[in-house]
């Protein structure tokens, strides 16, 4: 069979855009392609019979020597990248001038004809890749300012919501004085009434007794005894002072809620008898539960919780009030209490309306509100999940339309240690 003409390879080692030089055994130049001779601007008779790190100074270093002793001591095909500027070569690009190179090459032995070994070179200009890593690299750091962009908007928005928690607050506390009023009114009111009373009686019994030195005698007494109704008196003064007595016992109990209650710009966590908070909270909503639903208490054991009282407080008055808006007639709110492992839970239940599964996926969402304007400001439930968030806990909810929604706040007994600062030194 005819063999190709040799001219054929060689036109064709000319032509392929790889540089190519053949070395001998002792690293002097034999052979390169145009490629090189385009390239780097030097002349291959020149050069033929040198050595290579003569003609190209540029290559003798470390790196290189390691790549030879590898291709001479254990026969391997080395690859090797050269990054940025510093090629194993210079060469310029297709317009002559120099660009920034990515030269990959790969560096082998072989036996020539004769039998002796030689060593050859390809080159790569991979510039192209370097130029998409370019871009690469202004992207990353496009996405590295956007990033950054971001975490300020984030920092923006954490300034809002504890804005708007601050003004969720002062809204509470308005809403809870009218309650409060409203509570108050109705004992103060028959306590006020009963003094009345007792004081006409007292005006009565003081006449009874001025008449023991005016009277002429014992029956003229017991005559105005009768007259003003002396038994009726002394049966009704009793009753009136017991239920004088509750009236200010139930206001004094509000004010003692309140206390508790306006605790509210306390920040610090301390650990709590959570069922104190749940009852003062319940003393406070009173108002607005009692004419919509009877409140059962379901407790369990619950140890000492690790928690901000007043905003968890604030949780379960939102979750209570939530309760009672939902049901349309008279129900139930059942208000549970249990713990399993490191974690304690509330639970607000209520036969309510319920919430179909739509707006269920939105109830978190701050302004969302079924409530007709005026009526609600889609917070509670909004600020109740940033709290709940920041005691590390979690909020769950179980709703059936018609039936009624049960809402259950998780809270750790304790609160984490704060995670380690980003940039301290590891240990
Ligand atoms: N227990 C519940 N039963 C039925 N729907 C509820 C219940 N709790 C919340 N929702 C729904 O979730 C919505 C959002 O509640 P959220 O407490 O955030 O706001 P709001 O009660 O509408 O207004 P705000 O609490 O600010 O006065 C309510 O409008 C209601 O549609
Ligand atoms: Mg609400």
């Amino acid at each position: 069979m005819d063999s190709y003409p040799v001219n054929l390879l060689d036109a064709f080692i000319d032509q392929i855009d790889l540089g190519i030089i053949v070395l001998d055994d002792q690293l002097r130049i034999c052979h390169w392609n145009s490629f090189i001779s385009q390239r780097s601007g030097k002349n291959l008779q020149q050069a033929q019979g040198r050595d290579f790190v003569e003609v190209f100074p540029e290559a003798n270093g470390e790196h290189f020597v390691k790549v030879i002793e590898l291709a001479r001591e254990r026969a391997k095909h080395v690859y090797s990248h050269w990054l940025d500027n510093l090629p194993l070569v210079e060469l310029s690009g297709d317009c002559g001038e120099h660009v920034r190179q990515l030269q990959s090459t790969l560096f082998f032995p072989f036996k020539a004809a004769n039998g002796e070994r030689h060593f050859g070179l390809v080159m790569y200009d991979t510039s192209a890749i370097a130029k998409t890593s370019e871009h690469l690299e202004a992207a990353l750091k496009a996405l590295n300012r956007k990033q950054s962009e971001q975490e300020q908007l984030l920092r923006k928005l954490e300034t809002a919501n504890s804005q708007l928690l601050q003004s969720e607050k002062l809204a509470a506390i308005g809403q809870l004085a009218a309650g409060v009023a409203h509570e108050i009114n109705n004992p103060i009111g028959y306590v006020f009434s009963n003094l009345k009373t007792l004081d006409g009686y007292v005006r009565d019994l003081l006449k009874i007794a001025d008449a023991v030195d005016s009277a002429a005698d014992l029956d003229e007494l017991r005559q105005l005894k009768r007259n003003l109704e002396y038994d009726y008196i002394r049966g009704d003064v009793e009753a009136l002072v017991n239920e004088s007595e509750d009236g200010i016992d139930r206001v004094k109990r509000i004010i003692s809620a309140l206390k508790d209650f306006s605790h509210i710009e306390e920040e610090e966590f301390r650990p709590a008898d959570l069922h104190r908070g749940l009852d003062t909270t319940l003393n406070v909503v009173n108002n607005e539960l009692k004419y919509k639903a009877e409140v059962v208490k379901e407790y369990g054991v619950l140890a000492e919780v690790e928690c901000i009282p007043s905003q968890i407080n604030q949780v379960v008055m939102n979750l209570l009030v939530n309760a009672a808006h939902a049901i349309e007639q008279f129900g139930r709110i059942t208000l549970r209490t249990g713990g399993a492992d490191d974690w304690a839970w509330i639970e607000v239940e209520d036969t309510g309306k319920g919430i179909d599964a739509k707006t269920l996926n939105r109830i978190f969402e701050p302004f969302f509100t079924t409530k007709p304007v005026g009526k609600g400001t889609g917070l509670g439930l909004a600020l109740s999940y940033s709290i709940v968030q920041k005691h590390n806990g979690r909020i769950e909810v179980d709703s059936t339309p018609g039936l009624g929604t049960r809402f259950r706040v998780w809270l750790p007994v304790r609160q984490p240690a704060p995670a380690p600062q980003q940039d301290a030194p590891p240990a």
